[in-house]
This record gives C-alpha cells, sequence and structure tokens, in this order.
C-alpha cells in the first residue's frame, strides 16, 4: 500500500459522507465509501434469493460482485451491481438495516476486506466507514472519528432522505439510528469505535464547511497536502 490513506470513521448521519466526498473532489483523490459495499452485499443476497441468514452465500457474494461506483451526467451517483443500476436500492434506509446485518458477520468482513484495500492507489485515498483506522487501513496516515449527537444525525438523515422518500419520518429514523448504532458498536467483529489514534471530531452544531476545514488543518499538519 503506497497511497496514502486518510481513514474517516463514525456512526451513521454523522455527516461522513459528505465531509469524505468533498475532500476527495478537494484533492483528486480516491473514494472508498466502504457502507456502499456492505449495502451491496445485502443487495446482492436480496437479488439473488438468498435466505436472510445464508452467511456464506452472502460471503461469496461479497467476493464475486462486480460493482461500479460512478456518477451521471447530471453529477448524481451511480451504483451499478452486474451491470445493473442498483443506486436507489442501495440508498434505500432498508438497506441501511440489511447491510448492517450482513456486516455483523466477520466471513462477509474478511470477503470485502481485499476488496477495500485494493481502492488505495495513488494519489490518494478517503476511506469512509465504520472500521477504516481499527480494521483495514490500520497505517492510515489520518484517522478521524466524526461524530454528533444521535438527534443531530436523526434529523439530518431526515433532511438527506425527505426529497426521495415520501415515507420517512423522524420518529423512526431516529428509532433505526439507534438499533444500528448498538447493532454496529457491539457486534464482536470490527465494532464501531475510534481507533486509539483517532481525532475525534465532535460536529453537533458544526456546518459541514467547518468540518472539512478542521480535516485539512489535520491533513496539513501530517504534509499530507498543502
Ligand atoms: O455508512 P452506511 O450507512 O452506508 O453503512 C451501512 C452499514 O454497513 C452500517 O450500518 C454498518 C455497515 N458498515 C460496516 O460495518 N463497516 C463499514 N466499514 C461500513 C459500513
Amino acid at each position: 500500500m503506497n497511497a496514502p490513506v486518510v481513514a474517516v470513521d463514525g456512526p451513521s448521519g454523522s455527516g461522513k459522507g459528505t465531509v469524505c466526498r468533498r475532500l476527495t473532489q478537494r484533492q483528486g483523490w480516491h473514494l472508498l465509501d466502504s457502507g456502499a459495499l456492505y449495502r451491496l452485499v445485502a443487495v446482492s443476497g436480496q437479488l439473488a434469493g438468498l435466505a436472510a441468514d445464508d452467511i456464506a452465500g452472502h460471503a461469496a457474494l461479497g467476493r464475486s460482485m462486480r460493482a461500479v461506483f460512478g456518477v451521471t451526467p447530471a453529477g448524481d451517483e451511480r451504483i451499478e451491481l452486474d451491470g445493473r443500476d442498483v443506486t436507489r436500492l442501495v440508498r434505500a434506509e432498508e438497506t441501511g438495516q440489511g447491510a448492517s446485518r450482513v456486516a455483523a458477520w466477520p466471513e462477509v468482513r474478511s470477503a470485502l476486506l481485499p476488496r477495500q484495500r485494493a481502492f488505495a492507489e495513488p494519489p490518494g485515498l478517503i476511506a469512509d466507514g465504520r472500521d477504516m483506522g481499527t480494521v483495514v487501513f490500520t497505517s492510515a496516515a489520518l484517522k478521524i472519528f466524526l461524530t454528533a449527537s444521535p438527534e443531530e444525525r436523526a434529523l439530518r438523515r431526515y433532511n438527506q432522505l425527505k426529497d426521495k422518500d415520501s415515507g420517512v419520518s423522524l420518529a423512526a429514523l431516529s428509532r433505526e439510528i439507534a438499533e444500528r448504532d448498538l447493532r454496529d458498536s457491539t457486534r464482536s467483529v470490527a465494532p464501531l469505535r475510534p481507533a486509539s489514534d483517532a481525532f475525534v471530531i465532535d460536529s453537533t452544531g458544526m456546518p459541514v464547511e467547518a468540518v472539512v476545514e478542521r480535516v485539512i488543518e489535520l491533513g496539513r499538519a501530517r504534509a499530507l497536502w498543502r
């Protein structure tokens, strides 16, 4: 692994996705959205008609699925699975729950390890996830753990989803986020927690620009960029 990696971990709705996208745009670096890979395993399993508890089947799909991350001409994200556009399905809140379930299985996590590490290409990688700094890129040049209060995270998710899905409610999202937080942070493999050498940023009440600026400063202090 010869490319510098910035690991950004944190719970759902902490703003990691937005912050990581801005950083990749600023730097022209690659982006690993590791949550999308777990989401794709859940979607692949569903499309293949696998039983919800078929661990080996999901792990095999994690190794074999062909995923392509791209953008539409309008600049929106587009995710293809084996040639099929699955963007909406991947981003659905239900898929987040399915992803959190398959992500608790060690076999699925190890199936996705080489795939995630392959994203570390020059000039550099911004890696967004739950275990980027603790498991996947333990020697990352910079590790960030981004968090925010549960109320603010639920509100951010609500604002993100309400235009795409009229059925979402803040109360239901708060419950789902609490459930996912609990599952992601109490699982036995790679639980969600800050790496011992991570900078913890609590973004409650902070505009996204301020969070990005803080990460840029930290990267500057490490001579990762100017
Ligand atoms: O970031 P996200 O909401 O797209 O992630 C969906 C689920 O995937 C999340 O609830 C837990 C799991 N996940 C994980 O276990 N490890 C990662 N590095 C990223 C996501």
